[in-house]
């Protein structure tokens, strides 16, 4: 892949997050989904790129746009495979409430796990950890490992965990370790980043969310030399059977980064829709200018940039404007 295909690439999510914007704290999630969508999946055609989406919005029948096996980019090579969530957060848009990201992962063709849309069990550390944590250990041994890791006290940890009911035994052993717990109604691809970011003051973030945005975070974390350890977690029969459609023969075994993102390359990129712990949201400045906060780094390369745009909003043909 080409080291330009970086910025490229931050266009694509700048405009998903400058579109679903406007939608901020309206109540209205699946009109917010559908303006980044829509503007994502037009700016795609200007992008050089081979791209087949691998995780997108849904299949073919339920998703018009960026749908899974959906072909994206304006040429021939290099062929990609292409994880997009345009809206990471809808509800976190919807309710104006924070971390609500828009985002893109991009490796090699068939390099990326094409991951049935249902839940998974996920563990992410940042670099210091990575390599020392397994998905199976009790979480008392995994907090153990990562203050060690991060040279803690276990105390001093904070541990990232999506607020469901699902999560209650989990959430109650984690504070009787004594670590700190953070828990989020929303985005944990957002949180898993966080783990390998210093400053955010996440150590570890655990429980079940999305399989799609877990692979995402996969993404992100291979570039930022953290790691994620996750297994698929199917509800019922439909969710078995899906996972046999897509040639995922064990259910049960753990997947590691390798088995998430393979090969020498990815790049991740993210925009801020609504402030967050690693990027602002965008900014509506007065007359048509806005304000946009993204993240692009790349694997091969580890370059991390975060990049501030200034945006003449009635210049951009991706982006329609909402009454
Ligand atoms: P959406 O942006 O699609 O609403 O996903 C938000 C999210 O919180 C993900 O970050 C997370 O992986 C998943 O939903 C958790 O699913 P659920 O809300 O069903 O527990």
């Amino acid at each position: 892949m080409d080291r330009e295909l970086t910025l490229e690439l931050v266009r694509v999510t700048e405009v998903a997050a400058l579109a679903c914007a406007q939608w901020m704290g309206r109540g209205r999630k699946h009109e917010a989904d559908d303006a980044a969508t829509n503007a994502m999946r037009a700016m795609f055609d200007t992008i050089s790129i081979n791209g087949t989406v691998v995780i997108g919005e849904g299949e073919m029948d339920e998703a018009p746009m960026l749908y899974i096996g959906e072909k994206v980019g304006c040429a021939a090579s290099p062929e990609v495979d292409v994880a997009v969530d345009p809206l990471e957060g809808t509800n976190i848009l919807a309710k104006g409430l924070p971390n609500a990201m828009s985002v893109i992962a991009i490796a090699d063709r068939g390099n990326l796990l094409h991951a049935p849309d249902m839940y998974m069990e996920k563990i992410a550390v940042g670099p210091r950890a990575a390599g020392k944590i397994r998905l199976d250990d009790p979480i008392e041994k995994t907090l153990e490992i990562v203050a060690r890791a991060n040279n803690k006290r276990i105390n001093d940890c904070t541990v990232m965990i999506l607020e469901r009911d699902r999560h209650q035994e989990l959430i109650e052993a984690v504070r009787k370790t004594g670590a700190r717990v953070r828990l989020i109604g929303d985005g944990d691809v957002g949180s898993a980043i966080y783990t390998a970011i210093p400053g955010t003051g996440i150590d570890l973030c655990v429980g079940i969310g999305g399989a799609p945005e877990g692979v995402i975070a996969a993404a992100a974390l291979k570039c930022l030399g953290g790691e994620m350890q996750a297994r698929l977690w199917p509800e019922d029969d439909e969710d078995r059977a899906r996972c046999k459609e897509m040639g995922i023969t064990d259910i049960t075994r753990i997947l590691y980064m390798d088995d998430m993102v393979k090969g020498d390359d990815a790049i991740f990129a993210a925009t801020g829709v609504t402030d967050g712990e690693l990027l602002r949201g965008v900014r509506f400045t007065g007359g048509d200018m806005g304000e946009t906060h993204s993240l692009v780094m790349r694997y091969k390369t580890g370059t991390i940039r975060y990049i501030k745009a200034v945006h003449r909003l009635t210049r951009k043909p991706n982006l329609v404007f909402t009454d």
